[in-house]
């Protein structure tokens, strides 16, 4: 569905259905207000009422809200898959217009890939009609942009782990590069045992599928900014060989969020245009078990020269990033900022539930502008407290670190402490490390999410760019 803003005068649309919005005080003087209350129709946000032979479909809502217009446009947007006119419209106005998009995009999404069959809606487009599109036609423009990269990134987790793993994400990142002008270097293998990458490369040993560590950068002439993102890429997380029970592995294709998360962030802000330089790292990888797998008892060196004592395989995606973030760390020096995605702990959802993201990191300023985008986008984020005290349960007898905790509480923080034990001293101010876990992914909707991915962190991130100065 295209969807099209348009001035009141020039909207003559035929076979349209037409959407109005109706508070319960306003449904008290409406037109139709009989025959609605006949049907039953109270205005009740959430609710939809069609009076077909008006060509007219009513949604009710509570008030104006952004969060209240944005869930009533994605119950409208389930609401008229089926029907058979050729478009809907809807006003908008400055204050309705991304919330009103992003419902629509977000909430309309569907993942048909491997659906033999699929309907095909007669609906083709969306009129957004407004007095004067000139003074809307940023916030358009931005907000159509931001929810296609979020289905962008919700298509990347969705599709299937044999369709998706390390060398055709780096295929599609390559393909990401060339239409959107970005730079790409690609590691296999060999350039990441010459880098030293053998924690990363641990992680994939078993697997058939070569992991790859992806670069792309997005750097405009004059950038205020330089901003490094790193995104948990684990294609697909059987555990290994401390290997997840049946229940617990189905859903693991989406133990890439991360990585698909930094790829529509480095899209979302090429296709806006930001004034700032944008480096995307993705650590590729598949988690298997096999007579090659890496094993609890091994003890890894990282990149950064630290030994890593294993003790459980499944926390296989601290090992890739404790790689990744030190290779992005010297590729992209005196950064601005460097944030990390990924699909972390089962512990951050015992935490926060499944609609919070995980915040960690030192820098309380940071955290709090970051809170402040993440309020604007309507994504939920919450900081879990770093404190020293878990920090010693990483203690080792026999290596430098260990890959797991030894107390089984605060799964979440340690593991964001130990990422913390890769980021460089002068980058410890610069960095956070959003565990999204909870968020990335969904079995039953929820506000704009459907069925799949979410493409969490995707609008947060993006306005927090956005908001740089
Ligand atoms: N990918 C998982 C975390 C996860 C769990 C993401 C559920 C989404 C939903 C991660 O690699 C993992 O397995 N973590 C372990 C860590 C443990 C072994 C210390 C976990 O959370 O159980
Ligand atoms: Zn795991
Ligand atoms: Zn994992």
């Amino acid at each position: 569905m295209k969807i099209e803003l348009i001035d009141t005068k020039n909207f003559t649309a035929k076979e349209n259905l037409t959407v109005k919005l109706v508070t319960p005080e306003q449904l008290k003087n409406a037109k139709f207000k009989k025959t609605l209350k006949k049907s039953g129709f109270s205005a009740e946000q959430d609710t939809v009422c069609g009076m077909h032979g008006k060509s007219l479909l009513f949604c009710g809502i509570e008030n104006y809200d952004a969060q209240n217009l944005k869930t009533a446009a994605v119950t409208i947007a389930k609401a008229i898959k089926t029907v058979a006119y050729k478009s809907l419209s809807i006003e908008v106005d400055a204050k309705s217009i991304r919330p009103i998009i992003e419902g629509f995009i977000l909430g309309g999404y569907e993942f048909n890939t491997y659906k033999s069959k699929t309907k095909t809606s007669k609906l083709k487009k969306l009129y957004l009609i407004c007095e004067d599109v000139t003074p809307l036609t940023k916030a358009f423009e931005e907000a159509v942009v931001i929810s296609e990269a979020t289905c962008f990134t919700r298509d990347i987790v969705n599709t299937a782990p044999d369709d998706m793993h390390p060398e055709t994400l780096a295929k599609l990142a390559k393909k990401l590069a060339k239409d959107n002008k970005l730079e790409c270097n690609i590691l296999n293998k060999k350039a990441l045992k010459k880098e030293r990458c053998e924690a990363m490369l641990a992680v994939g040993r078993a697997s058939r599928h070569e992991s790859k560590l992806i670069h792309l950068a997005y750097k405009p002439q004059n950038a205020k900014k330089r901003i490094a993102l790193v995104g948990k890429g684990l294609t697909y997380d059987s555990g290994g060989l401390s290997l997840k029970p049946a229940t617990s592995m189905v859903t693991m294709k989406m133990d890439k969020a991360g990585a698909c998360a930094v790829l529509g962030i480095i899209k979302a802000v090429s296709e806006l245009q930001l004034d700032i330089e944008v480096h995307a790292f993705v650590g590729a990888v598949e988690n298997m078990i096999g007579g090659d797998a890496y094993k609890p008892d091994d003890v890894l060196r990282s990149r950064k020269g630290d030994t890593i004592e294993v003790r459980n395989t499944d926390a296989e995606g601290r090992l890739v990033l404790a790689d990744v973030l030190d290779y992005a760390q010297e590729k992209v020096k005196n950064p601005d900022y460097l944030f990390d995605f990924a699909t972390l702990t089962g512990a951050c959802m015992v935490a926060l539930g499944q609609y919070t993201t995980g915040v960690m990191g030192h820098s309380n300023r940071l955290r709090h502008d970051l809170s402040k985008a993440s309020r604007k986008a309507g994504e939920l984020t919450a900081t879990l407290p770093f404190n020293n005290h878990l920090k010693k349960q990483l203690k080792s007898e026999i290596a430098d670190i260990c890959n797991i905790s030894n107390k089984p509480y605060g799964g979440a923080i340690t593991a964001g402490l130990f990422l913390d034990n890769f980021i460089k001293e002068e980058n410890k101010e610069k960095w956070l490390h959003f565990d999204i876990a909870g968020t990335a992914y969904t079995e039953s909707p929820w506000d704009v999410n459907v069925h799949g991915a979410t493409g969490a962190g995707v609008r947060f991130m993006t306005q927090f760019l956005q908001s740089l100065k």
